[in-house]
């Protein structure tokens, strides 16, 4: 059962189209993959996505009905965009920055205390280093910080733009672990990407160039495939 279903979805900036028709569904309980280069229109997608930029055309529904309503709405509705370059408050601290994600629930302190400790229980450092300033993490840190602020609206589905992005290949693999857990504990998860590792854990893969899917499968299929490998790991 599809939870998010977009049908040739037309969005740009200004007068300049950069998404060209793209379709793309990702089953509830699932964890799929939008992989692309760079400048290839997977940021443009999330943002049409969470409801920050104007669609031009197509369609987009989520659990079964047409989405339209504001980014506000949307996140009421359980779409929670972690956005690419993290964003955390560097001169509040872990903690703070994580309340600031429950700021619309923040007197129901059960349920913001019952977020803190999921979110400590998927990521040990966060609650570590709860009363250190965001600015003083690293980048790993900061990535992880960002996830769980998302995690702090209760997502149903969590769009994540490029968490891997500057991160090394063993910080990579921790972020993209929690990612796994995270879905595994019953939230739908697109991640959108560069790191074609990252396949290796997706069920549905959508590979995108210049702002059209050009390939959709398994993520251990789109793994295999000689152009992916070509374009991703230079083999
Ligand atoms: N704010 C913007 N104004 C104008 N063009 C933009 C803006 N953001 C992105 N673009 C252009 O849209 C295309 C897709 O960008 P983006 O969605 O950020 O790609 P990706 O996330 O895959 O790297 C690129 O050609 C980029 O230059
Ligand atoms: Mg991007």
């Amino acid at each position: 059962m599809a939870l998010l279903e977009v049908e040739n979805l037309r969005a740009g900036y200004g007068s300049v189209p950069v998404l060209h028709g793209v379709s793309l569904s990702v089953d509830e309980g699932s964890n799929a993959v939008l992989l692309g280069l760079n400048g290839a229109g997977k940021s443009t997608t999330l943002m049409a996505l969470a409801g920050l930029l104007p669609t031009t055309g197509g369609e987009i529904r989520y659990d079964g009905k047409p989405l339209t309503g504001t980014t506000g709405a949307r996140v009421r509705a359980g779409i929670v965009l972690v956005p690419e370059g993290r964003h955390v408050f560097p001169a509040l601290t872990v903690r703070q920055n994580l309340r600031l994600g429950a700021w619309t629930i923040r007197r129901d302190t059960r349920t913001v205390r019952g977020h803190l400790n999921e979110i400590y229980s998927i990521f040990p450092r966060l609650e570590e280093r709860a009363d250190q300033l965001a600015g003083t993490l690293s980048g790993g840190e900061q990535q992880m910080l960002a996830i769980g602020r998302g995690l702090m609206s209760s997502p149903r589905l969590l769009l994540i733009d490029e968490a891997s992005l500057g991160l090394s290949p063993k910080l990579t693999e921790q972020v993209f672990a929690a990612v796994q857990l995270i879905n595994e504990r019953g939230v739908t998860v697109l991640m959108v990407e560069q790191n074609a590792g990252v396949l290796a854990q997706a069920d549905t893969a959508f590979v995108m160039q210049q702002g059209r899917i050009t390939m959709a499968g398994s993520g251990s299929e789109t793994l295999e495939d000689d152009a992916v490998r070509a374009a991703y790991f230079g083999t």
